[in-house]
C-alpha cells in the first residue's frame, strides 16, 4: 500500500507564512504502512526527506529538493476511563485545535490551555508547544516513531523526550532521525484548572468548564495574533530569552518594567515582544515583511516576499535588539 507520489508541487498554501515554495516530489500518506513504503523508496533513491506538519513553525525555501513527506494517518480515540484519568491515542496528522475543542467538549482537562495553537499533533513535541502557562510535556505520556535509517518503530516515553523550553530531544540527538507517528496523552476527568496566566481567571472565574476555558484562550489570542490564513506568520519568530540573573539584573536596573519571569535553574526569562517593542520597531516594515502592529514578536509576510527576504528582515529586527539591550535573540520556527 503506497502513497501517491506528486511532482512539482505547490507548497505555498502549507505553510502559515505563506512563502512560495515548491516541493520536487511530495506525498501524503495516509496509513503507517504507506508511510513505511514511502521511507523505503526515499532510502533506495537517496532522495533528502523533509517532514511537513501544518506548516505553521517552518521556513520554507523556494525550492525544496528530493521528498516532502506530510503524515496523514487522521485518527483518534480514547481509552476508558481509569480512575481519573483518560488516555487519548492521536496520529500524527490530526489538527491539533480541533483535537483540543473535542476533548475540552468532552469535558477532559489538560489540553485547553493549549488551544489554537495552530498545526498537526505530530509536530507538538518537537518544540514542546506551549501558552498560557502550560507545555504539551506536561500531557503527553509518550510518543510513537519510525527511524529514517531502517524503518523501525518504537516509543519514547515523555520522561525520555528531554522537553525544556521549546526545545526536545527531537530538535537535538533525534533530530532528522524520526518521524512521530502518534502521541499518547493524559486527560483528566477530573477539574483541574491552570489559570494562573494573568487575565484568564477574570474572563473564566474560578470553577471553569474545560470548553470555557479553551474559549477563553482562542479569544485571547484572537486579539493579539494575526490570524494566517489572513496575513501570513509563523506565530512568534523568536523564543523569549534566557538569561542570566545578572544580565536580568543590570536590564532591570535600567528598565524597571522589564517583564521578566525567574526560572528554576536560576535563569531569568525575558519576553522577547517586549524588548522588540521598546527599540520602536512595533509595525516597522521593510519590503515584504513587517513587525505585527499588535504584537511585536510576530513577523508577517505582506505578500510577495522570498525566505532569505525574511531572515535578512528577521537579522535586522534582532540586531536592534542586541544593540539597545545586549540580549541576543534566537528564532523559533525551522528551517527547512
Ligand atoms: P510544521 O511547521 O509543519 O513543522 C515544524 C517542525 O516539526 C519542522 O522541523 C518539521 O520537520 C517537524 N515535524 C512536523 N511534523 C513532524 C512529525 N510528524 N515527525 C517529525 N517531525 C515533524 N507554538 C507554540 O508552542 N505555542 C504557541 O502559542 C504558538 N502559537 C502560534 C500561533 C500562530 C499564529 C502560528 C502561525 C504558530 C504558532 N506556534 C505556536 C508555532 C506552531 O504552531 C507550533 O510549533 C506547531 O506545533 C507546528 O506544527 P506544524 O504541524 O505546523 O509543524
Ligand atoms: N509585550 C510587549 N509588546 C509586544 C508583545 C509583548 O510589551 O508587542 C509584553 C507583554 O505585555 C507581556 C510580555 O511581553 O508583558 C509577554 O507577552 P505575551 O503574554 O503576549 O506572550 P509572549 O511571551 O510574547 C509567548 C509565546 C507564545 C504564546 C504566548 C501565550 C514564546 C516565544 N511565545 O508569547 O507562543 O502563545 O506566550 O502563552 O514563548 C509561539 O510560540 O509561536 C507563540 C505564539
Amino acid at each position: 500500500m503506497s502513497a501517491t507520489l506528486h511532482h512539482d508541487h505547490d507548497l505555498s498554501r502549507a505553510n502559515t507564512l505563506g512563502l512560495p515554495s515548491v516541493a520536487e516530489r511530495f506525498t501524503a500518506p495516509r496509513h503507517v504502512e504507506a508511510l513505511g513504503e514511502t521511507l523505503r523508496m526515499a532510502r533506495t533513491h537517496a532522495w533528502p526527506l523533509t517532514i511537513l506538519g501544518g506548516g505553521s513553525n517552518l521556513i520554507l525555501p523556494e525550492r525544496l529538493s528530493g521528498l516532502v513527506l506530510q503524515p496523514a494517518m487522521n485518527d483518534w480515540w480514547l481509552e476508558e476511563a481509569q480512575g481519573d484519568a483518560v488516555r487519548v491515542h492521536v496520529d500524527a496528522g490530526v489538527v491539533w485545535h480541533e483535537l483540543v475543542m473535542a476533548l475540552a467538549t468532552r469535558g477532559l482537562w489538560g489540553t485547553e490551555n493549549l488551544a489554537l495553537i495552530p498545526g498537526h499533533c505530530g509536530a507538538g513535541p518537537i518544540q514542546n508547544i506551549g501558552a498560557y502557562g502550560v507545555e504539551l510535556a506536561e500531557v503527553l505520556e509518550s510518543v510513537h516513531v519510525v527511524h529514517l535509517d531502517d524503518g523501525h518503530e518504537t516509543v519514547i516515553a515523555a520522561a525520555d523526550c528531554g522537553f525544556g523550553y521549546r526545545d526536545s530531544v527531537f530538535k537535538r540527538t533525534l533530530g532528522g532521525q524520526v518521524i512521530i507517528t502518534r502521541l499518547v496523552l493524559r486527560l483528566s476527568c477530573k477539574p483541574k484548572p491552570r489559570l494562573g496566566y494573568a487575565d484568564l481567571v477574570s474572563r473564566v472565574g474560578q470553577n471553569p468548564t474545560p470548553l470555557a476555558v479553551a474559549e477563553a484562550v482562542c479569544a485571547m489570542r484572537q486579539e493579539k495574533l494575526p490570524d494566517p490564513a489572513v496575513l501570513g506568520n509563523a506565530g512568534s519568530f523568536f523564543k523569549n530569552p534566557l538569561v542570566d540573573a545578572q544580565t536580568a539584573g543590570s536590564l532591570r536596573a535600567d528598565n524597571p518594567d522589564v517583564p521578566h519571569f525567574p526560572q528554576p535553574d536560576g535563569r531569568v526569562k525575558l519576553a522577547a515582544g517586549w524588548l522588540i517593542d521598546r527599540c520602536g520597531l512595533k509595525g516597522w516594515r521593510r519590503g515584504h515583511f513587517a513587525v505585527h502592529d499588535r504584537q511585536a514578536l510576530v513577523l508577517v509576510h505582506l505578500g510577495g516576499g522570498s525566505a532569505a527576504e525574511l531572515l535578512a528582515f528577521a537579522d535586522a529586527v534582532a540586531a536592534r535588539v542586541a544593540d539597545r539591550f545586549g540580549v541576543v535573540l534566537e528564532r523559533e520556527p525551522r528551517l527547512a
